[in-house]
């Protein structure tokens, strides 16, 4: 199977974890559009859907699902996204598609957090995908020191073929931090999180995920945490 049948396989099987009549969290990236996809032959039996980003907004709307602002909500049934790597305790890195805070935004008022992955992205240790950190413009090197600090190679992300900085929904940049080995992802996430200027790092640690539908060679496996 290509890694895109395998993203499909998942993205059909999240369905199973929509909740009836409530509102559904959704997330960014490639998998999570073959989630929408899927969503949207659903779409009669759910009252509509949260976004953690702009794009993720656009394709919802496209299909004809309703998307509310999340001032409008009060709580979310149930939240589905992809990840950049997740382990087996359901610690991930997220961020790859830039919505890592809106992303970390909309889980922490769902009830669950469902993670769609093609089986690629389960590792041991976190860090060998550099991990994403959204911050402040004017905090930019600031932060990257500090970063480096900790022992990582930060870089600031660009727009493709640019030397421009790559500016989020947010009007944040992202800074993207290589050579990372998370031993202790909840006590690195706690401790970036400290970092004055940072507005999200991309590590969801200290609220991770709840489910992993992992697509593999031998079917869908679902990991609970
Ligand atoms: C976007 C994300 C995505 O979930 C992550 O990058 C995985 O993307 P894909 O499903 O395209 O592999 O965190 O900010």
């Amino acid at each position: 199977m290509t890694q895109d049948e395998l993203k499909q396989a998942v993205a059909r099987a999240a369905i199973d974890y929509v909740v009836d009549g409530e509102i559904i969290g959704v997330g960014t990236g490639s998998t999570a559009n073959f989630f929408i996809d899927e969503l949207a032959k659903i779409k009669d039996r759910i009252k509509g859907t949260v976004a953690s980003s702009e794009a993720t907004a656009a394709r919802l709307r496209g299909h004809g699902i309703p998307v509310f602002d999340l001032n409008e909500v009060e709580s979310i049934a149930v939240y589905i996204d992809g990840a950049d790597e997740i382990t087996g305790q359901g610690a991930m890195i997220k961020g790859g598609g830039a919505a890592l805070t809106r992303e970390k935004i909309v889980a922490s008022v769902s009830k669950r957090f469902v993670c769609i992955a093609d089986g690629s992205k389960l590792v041991n240790t976190l860090g060998k995908f550099p991990l994403p950190v959204e911050v402040i413009p004017m905090a930019r090197a600031a932060v990257m020191r500090r970063l480096a600090a900790l022992g990582g190679q930060p870089r600031l992300r660009t727009k493709a073929g640019s030397d421009d900085a790559f500016i989020t929904d947010n009007g944040g940049e992202i800074i993207d931090v290589a050579g990372l080995q998370i031993a202790d992802p909840k006590a690195l996430e706690t401790e970036i999180n400290g970092i004055v200027g940072v507005i999200a790092v991309g590590l969801f640690a200290l609220s991770g995920a709840n489910v992993c539908l992992l697509g593999t060679a031998d079917g869908v496996k679902t990991l609970s945490f």
